[in-house]
């Protein structure tokens, strides 16, 4: 047990759910000299996730903490999409943490991370104007405004010294990275690789809106990222061309629609008109409802 903990938490792990209690146990950790360790999330848990608290464990060490976020952010969801049944289940989350070691995790509700909100007395956002254009951006235009300011937000409630972002969203670690840089956050920022399902599918908590059938043919964008893979091995494509390609291998899942298909720099994320060893590929599919994104370097 660490030397600051209390006797009374022994058997479960530590919950905070108010900003002010969050932000001091912070400070205090900082004024000890206390490495933080961050994972945000919006629960609902898988072995991906736990693959990125291993790894803030990993960066802070024993004597450091690991913090973990559970909170279903509002504004990075549109009135059209799933915030109302985004999956929860806290009770399981807490058990899967205090069985890592974590050491506290916070779970602030919306009134607490958007006071006012409803009244129109929240009115500050952060926006990364280059980055959060393309792709997931330009599907999902509000998102990553939301994004970015929830994860501004849990920054400064956390003051992490390394927060752990997975691989799976790279446009997301993209733009935190560059709203860090740009927003001078003392914060190191480590991606983490995609863990996948055992037929490649990446985990997500989304997969669990997939019907058996989805489930099934969902593998469809693992299979295009390997094929796309393959392909530039030795040589290069027009984009264009592997575009038009991907369209005609989707047909091999008849439940899959093709949302985009972008090949583009790693770095940048600028789009690339040749496709080539290093290109950086991702895709969103629609199962139904359920919109999947995945993504490789090729
Ligand atoms: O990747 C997610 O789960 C969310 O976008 C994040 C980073 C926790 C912000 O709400």
């Amino acid at each position: 047990m660490r030397a600051d903990a209390s006797p009374f938490i022994l058997s479960t792990v530590k919950v905070i759910a108010n900003v002010n209690v969050m932000q001091s146990r912070a400070r205090a950790w900082k004024r000890a000299g206390i490495k933080i360790g961050f994972v945000p999330t919006m629960g609902f848990l898988h072995a991906g996730h736990l693959s990125l608290v291993r790894e803030a464990r990993k960066r802070v060490g024993k004597t450091g903490v690991v913090v973990v976020s559970i909170y279903v952010n509002p504004t990075q969801f549109a009135p059209t999409e799933d915030l109302a049944k985004y999956p929860r289940d806290l009770k399981h989350d807490l058990k899967l943490l205090r069985k890592l070691g974590v050491d506290l995790v916070f779970t602030p509700g919306d009134a607490e991370m958007y006071p006012g909100k409803m009244e129109n007395r929240y009115s500050t956002y952060v926006v990364e104007e280059t980055l959060s254009r393309s792709m997931e951006g330009a599907a999902r235009p509000t998102h990553f405004r939301g994004v970015t300011t929830v994860v501004a937000k849990l920054f400064n409630l956390v003051l992490p010294d390394v927060a752990v972002f997975g691989q799976k969203d790279f446009q997301q670690a993209a733009v935190i990275q560059r709203m860090v840089s740009d927003l001078n956050f003392p914060i190191r920022i480590i991606i983490a690789p995609t863990l996948r399902e055992r037929d490649g599918l990446a985990m997500s908590s989304r997969n669990k809106y997939l019907a058996v059938e989805q489930r099934a043919q969902a593998v469809i964008l693992f299979h295009a990222l390997s094929a796309a893979k393959a392909a530039v091995k030795n040589k290069s494509f027009s984009a264009a061309q592997l575009k038009k390609d991907l369209k005609e291998f989707l047909t091999a899942a008849p439940l899959a629609r093709l949302d985009y298909v972008e090949f583009f720099d790693p770095a940048t994320l600028a789009p690339v008109a040749q496709v080539k060893r290093g290109t950086q590929m991702a895709l969103a599919v629609y199962f139904g409802k359920t919109r999947l994104i995945d993504n490789a370097t090729l």
